[in-house]
């Protein structure tokens, strides 16, 4: 819902809030400020993974159980931020925690495959209807593997992204996202700039974008790499797209997609590394029931080990069965993972499970589009079983340009902010959005509805 005629938000009072809550964040945070001074004489940045940078200093850390985390300063935290959204199971629960300690103690790597594996594999073929599958160990990996596998199965370089969308930190994938807006041309002729430095052009010139949830000028783009002798191996998308908060798919979009890659033999690789396992048992892919050649996946999958696998069709995966693919890694299968990756399909993300995460987001949209109406302010809900956001925009965002035009920063970050000195831990990008877990609480959900009506109120006061 997008609110009709919203207040005119003041920019000098989101600028006075943020000063005062940025000051109250420090003021209540002042263990993780030491602990980044010790952290950043060795480790970069004072972080592991430059996506934990955080002026002036991140939040950093001490435990979680259920739906709650600790930081270092001892207060007590509903997580929403969830590891990414990798902990849809919540912290440390016990079936889970169980089938890791059984599994510790028998032994935590062999390089050879386990049982496990295979109950997994058949699992996963239930819940997305992909018939094969391969481990890798995160969402890169999984990413950067299954364009290997289309590259090889239609024998073609150039592949297919949305302009904006993430896929993981590899030169295939790291381009057209969070690039110079004034540079990137239009829709039909997006530029292939690389995100951040050290990757070849060789690399990114490969990597064509297109705008999501517009079917036409993909299907333009791929007629135009075929004139062009560059035809492209595969399309590779979010279904849903979960780095501009959530942008969901328009209806009839991904069936125009799924029709369009058929037509020109191009692998549509749906990437789920977000989406999988997290908005319905068997993904996006079963939520929109359009099935793809390719699933990629990670995050959930290891209920907080690091994890990922590839899904495919019997044509596509050929190219592994037959060995002109190497689909290999050291820790592929790894046991540990896989153990506590079988626990949290048979036991914790059952069917109850999607109808709490269900029931919850439905709340916490409901909530905070009831506080978007009574302060009239220009933002709306968007959200899909564990995962959702108010996005603060007078208008619907659909793509990465309309995200770009219309995309309130700074009010999302005075948002973020007021979400941290109230109990409500969230990520720290203006991209992101909530995540639940099964462990998470009609309370926690109000929790985060009380914080947003107290930023509603202060903004218009
Ligand atoms: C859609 C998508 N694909 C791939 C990745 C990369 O996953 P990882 O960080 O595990 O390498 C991410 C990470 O956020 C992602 O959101």
């Amino acid at each position: 819902m997008v609110t009709a005629s919203p207040v005119r938000i003041d920019r000098g009072r989101i600028e006075e809030l943020t000063e005062r809550e940025q000051k109250t964040l420090d003021a209540r945070t002042p263990k993780s400020g030491e602990m980044y001074e010790w952290a950043r004489k060795t480790l970069s940045g004072g972080v592991a993974s430059s996506y934990q940078v955080r002026d002036p200093w991140p939040i950093y850390l001490e435990k979680g159980h259920g739906s709650k985390v600790w930081d270092v300063d001892g207060t007590e935290m509903v997580d929403f931020h969830n590891g990414f959204g990798s902990m849809v199971q919540g912290h440390a629960h016990p079936a889970i925690v169980e089938a890791v300690q059984r599994q510790v103690a028998r032994g935590t790597h062999f390089a050879a495959p386990v049982e496990d594996a295979i109950v997994i594999s058949e699992e996963l073929v239930r819940r997305f209807g992909l018939p094969q599958w391969r481990y890798v160990n995160s969402g890169s990996e999984a990413t950067m593997d299954a364009i290997r596998i289309a590259r090889a199965f239609t024998g073609r370089d150039t592949i297919v992204k949305i302009f904006g969308s993430y896929h993981g930190h590899h030169d295939y994938v790291m381009v057209s996202i969070s690039v110079p807006y004034e540079n990137i041309g239009d829709p039909d002729n997006y530029a292939s700039l690389p995100y951040g430095a050290g990757i070849p052009k060789a690399a990114s010139d490969l990597t064509i974008a297109v705008p999501f949830n517009d079917a036409g000028a993909m299907e333009r783009r791929i007629e135009r790499l075929f004139d062009e002798g560059r035809p492209p191996a595969c399309v590779i998308m979010e279904p849903a797209m979960m780095n501009l908060g959530v942008v969901l798919p328009e209806p009839g979009y991904l069936e125009a997609v799924r029709e369009i890659t058929k037509r020109h033999g191009v692998v549509l690789i749906f990437d789920e590394v977000k989406t999988g396992l997290c908005v319905a048992p068997g993904g996006a892919t079963e939520k929109f029931g359009v099935l793809p050649d390719m699933v990629t996946m990670a995050k959930a999958l290891g209920g907080g080990l690091p994890s990922g696998a590839i899904g495919g069709s019997e044509e596509v995966m050929e190219v592994v069965n037959n060995g002109s693919v190497y689909q290999v890694g050291t820790y592929n299968g790894n046991p540990l993972t896989m153990a506590a990756a079988r626990a949290s399909l048979e036991k914790v993300l059952t069917p109850e499970a999607y109808q709490h995460l269900d029931m919850l987001n439905d709340r916490l949209m409901a909530g905070c589009d009831a506080v978007l109406e009574k302060y009239n302010l220009p933002g709306y809900t968007v959200g899909i079983s564990s995962k959702g956001c108010v996005t603060f925009s007078p208008t619907k965002i659909t793509d990465y340009a309309s995200f770009q035009a219309s995309h309130d920063g700074e009010l999302t970050d005075l948002a973020w902010l007021y979400m941290m000195n109230r109990g409500v831990f969230m990520t720290p990008g203006r991209e992101e959005e909530w995540t639940l877990s099964v462990a998470h609480s009609v309370q926690d959900a109000d929790t985060y509805v009380a914080a947003f009506e107290e930023l509603a109120h202060d903004l218009v006061a």
